[in-house]
């Protein structure tokens, strides 16, 4: 059981303000990403939570109880870190025991509690080894056992999957997933990458520049961008963002003269549709005709990017679809895909 609230928190590092104003409610059992780019204040989040640094104004609770003067050793947090952070001169299992063995926990007790760890995420038969011995997945589950050996009561994780190559990052990031939903301890996890934010998080905070942009599902952060930063972090290709001028009745995009949609209101927007919800249509049906500027073969799909006032814009067609270099394609923009903003402060305006 534990909640955690982080109150009007703020850091910072002599003039540099890295932290502002956060504000967070995390419920128990919660597993909750904190998303963001390089350099917006990602760990230093955490590790104000774990204690390892001190918010410059701001308090944080753990279950309603103030914790800003606690130390990290008895808050009862574990922590995976993205270069794992183990022993090099312990093998695996002395790795996952150091905790226990730091709490006194008896030696049948310790050994017990390191195999039940270890047998979760399948490191059974590598308990030996010294660290250098194991490859970057094995070290990345040593690492997660000596994290839930101890039944903390959160878990702080920042980019622990970052060492891992693409392939090994999937089966990891299923491992934890499963994992948190079995142990039910509350979790935070950082990371830069979207993907592994949407699969794994209950609620995601997508951060920038020390401020928190959005709090939100998977789903509501991807369908309902609380702002042009949102937007266009969130999903792979990023959303086509186009300034445009609305007149009342149609816009008008620079490098394509008019189109014929509804704005929320008049004057300077900005208007967003993911690629996938652009549409290639017949003639008579389209609100534009453009070149084709790359035709990219994704697999499952394939991407079209026309250029347009120096812009790409990007769609996404079926499979099926074959098209080149200087092609023709009339697009069409559904009414209801469409998303806007204010041109100045970037707010999601709705119509
Ligand atoms: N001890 C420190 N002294 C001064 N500035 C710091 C200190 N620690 C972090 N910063 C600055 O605070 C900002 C936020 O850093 P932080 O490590 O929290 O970013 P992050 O979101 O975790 O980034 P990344 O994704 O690259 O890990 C950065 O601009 C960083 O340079
Ligand atoms: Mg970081």
């Amino acid at each position: 059981m534990t909640q955690i609230k982080l109150i009007d928190i703020n850091k910072r590092f002599g003039a540099t303000h890295v932290v502002k104003h956060l504000n967070l409610d995390i419920a128990d059992r919660e597993f909750l990403v904190l998303l963001g780019p390089s350099g917006c204040g990602k760990t230093t989040t955490m590790r104000m939570i774990a204690g390892l640094e001190q918010p410059t104004d701001g308090d944080i609770l753990f279950d309603g109880a103030r914790i800003n003067d606690v130390p990290t050793q008895l808050r009862d947090v574990a922590m995976v870190f993205q270069n794992y952070g183990l022993y090099p001169h312990m093998n695996a299992f002395d790795n996952i025991a150091y905790p226990l063995k730091l709490q006194n926990v008896n030696p049948s007790a310790r050994e017990e509690r390191v195999h039940k760890a270890a047998s979760r995420v399948g490191l059974m038969s590598y308990l030996h080894r010294m660290p250098k011995e194991l490859s970057g997945g094995q070290r990345q589950r040593v690492a997660l056992a000596r994290a839930i050996v101890r039944n903390p009561r959160v878990f702080l994780m920042d980019e622990p999957l970052s060492n891992l190559d693409a392939k090994l990052r999937v089966t990891a990031r299923a491992e934890i997933k499963n994992l948190s939903e079995e142990l039910g301890v509350t979790t935070i996890y950082v990371t830069h990458d979207q993907v592994e934010a949407m699969t794994l998080a209950h609620r995601v905070a997508v951060m920038n520049d020390g401020v928190i942009q959005q709090l939100g599902t998977p789903d509501e952060i991807y369908g309902d961008p609380a702002n042009v930063f949102v937007a266009g972090f969130i999903g792979s290709p990023s959303m086509n963002l186009i300034p445009v001028k609305s007149d009342g009745s149609d816009v008008h995009w620079p490098g394509v003269s008019r189109v014929k949609v509804r704005a929320p209101r008049t004057g300077a927007l900005v208007m967003g549709i993911r690629a996938e919800d652009v549409v290639l249509a017949r003639p008579g049906q389209a609100h534009f005709s453009a070149e084709v500027f790359t035709f990219e073969l994704l697999g499952d799909a394939s991407l079209v990017n026309i250029k347009l006032a120096d812009q790409v814009f990007s769609i996404k067609v079926s499979k099926d679809v074959r098209l080149a270099r200087g092609d023709l394609v009339d697009v069409h923009l559904p009414q209801d895909r469409l998303y806007w903003f204010d041109a100045d402060s970037g707010e999601r305006v709705r119509g």
